[in-house]
């Protein structure tokens, strides 16, 4: 059984994605600081796959403490690296902590990789990396532009860094350029867990929806799109994971075409952020409280995929709808609340 360290196991699309690779017979160790997540997510997993993961509280921007992963863990087969901070709005507000945290941890694990000769690499990007595209849908040849947050900035660079380490090392090296996650695994037992307040428009939609934000505010309706605001290409964590796994068997079996092999993860079709408000609405019933507010700087007007490459080479296929991520999201979303209540329930017993 392959071992596989997953990095920001403890995260939103790292926790789904350790599910799909136990489901798929990996063994797996995750390391995570838990400066943006918590160990919560592990006892989810544990409740679906019946494996206990293990998780090393580590930061990866503190390279000794990264090595002596590696140490411990001689048979590393492979990496998946999810670790970093990735919210566009406040990249743009603090740029030097985006470029310190995503790019000394890749560099720390880069070192660690080249120095025990780990064969497969797999690396969360963005479609972030194409700025503003001039065409939409992107393939993975889309010229990527300027980006428009230093988050976006981190993955561009990101990306370069593991291009220049892959000509002169023979680890194989996978980028794979997410389109907005959103949505919940079907059980519920883990989702999106936004340490404060979210960020992203989907939780920032179930948190009003439930009572812990006030409303909406919707960043923006004076786009050049078909109702002002701004298009996005929303794919299902659980179709996100699988892919991850995909690609890392792609590597084993030594399919890959060129290091690094990029992919397009998206379901290839947009929907504006008014789109989304109403999609919900319809799917839950609820109605949403939203106002237009400014345009958030960082912000890309428009973006969606072109996902054939990831279909005709991974063999991946989207199986989650957005009535299914909205729905799913909102499931977790009341989850939460009565596991809050569940909680706050045992400290009024114990008083
Ligand atoms: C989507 C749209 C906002 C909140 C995300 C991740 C990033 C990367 C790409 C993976 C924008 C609007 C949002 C709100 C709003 N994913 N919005 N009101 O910026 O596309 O980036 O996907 O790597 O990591 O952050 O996602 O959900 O923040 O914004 O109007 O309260 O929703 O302006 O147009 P974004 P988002």
């Amino acid at each position: 059984m392959k071992k596989i360290l997953v990095t920001g196991g403890c995260g939103y699309i790292g926790s789904h994605t350790i599910v799909d690779l136990v489901e798929n017979g990996f063994d797996i160790i995750s390391v995570d600081n838990n400066s943006r997540s918590s160990e919560r997510l592990l006892e989810g997993i544990e409740k679906i796959t019946g494996k206990k993961v293990k998780n090393y509280k580590v930061d990866l921007c503190d390279f000794n403490d990264t090595n002596a992963i590696f140490e411990e863990n001689e048979d590393i087969a492979g990496i998946i690296h999810f670790a970093a901070y990735k919210a566009v709005g406040e990249s743009v507000e603090k740029p030097l902590l985006y470029f310190e945290n995503n790019l000394v941890s890749l560099i720390n694990l880069l070192k660690c990789v080249e120095f025990f000769k780990i064969p497969y690499f797999v690396f969360s990007s963005s479609c972030t990396v194409y700025g503003n595209p001039d065409h939409i849908p992107v393939t993975e040849t889309t010229p990527t532009k300027a980006a428009e947050s230093p988050y976006g900035y981190t993955k561009q660079m990101g990306e370069q860094i593991i291009g220049e380490f892959s000509h002169v090392n023979d680890t194989a090296c996978v980028l794979l350029r997410y389109f907005n996650p959103a949505g919940a695994h079907p059980s519920a037992l883990i989702g999106e867990l936004p340490i404060d307040k979210p960020q992203n428009l989907v939780p920032v939609i179930t948190q009003s929806a439930i009572g812990k934000l006030p409303g909406i505010t919707v960043f923006g309706n004076n786009y050049p799109t078909r109702d002002g605001s701004c298009v996005r290409d929303f794919i299902h964590v659980s179709d996100l994971a699988h892919a991850h796994t995909l690609a890392l068997q792609y590597l084993i079996d030594k399919k890959n075409k060129s290091n690094p092999e990029i992919f397009n993860l998206g379901t290839g079709s947009g929907i504006t952020v008014l789109e989304t408000i109403q999609a919900f609405e319809k799917v839950t019933g609820i109605p949403l409280n939203y106002t237009i507010g400014a345009n958030r700087p960082g912000d890309v007007v428009a973006i969606y995929a072109n996902n054939d490459k990831a279909r005709q080479q991974l063999g991946w296929q989207p199986e989650f709808n957005l009535e299914d991520i909205l729905g799913t999201a909102w499931k977790w979303e009341q989850k939460l609340k009565e596991d809050e209540k569940l909680f706050t329930g045992k400290n009024i017993q114990l008083n």
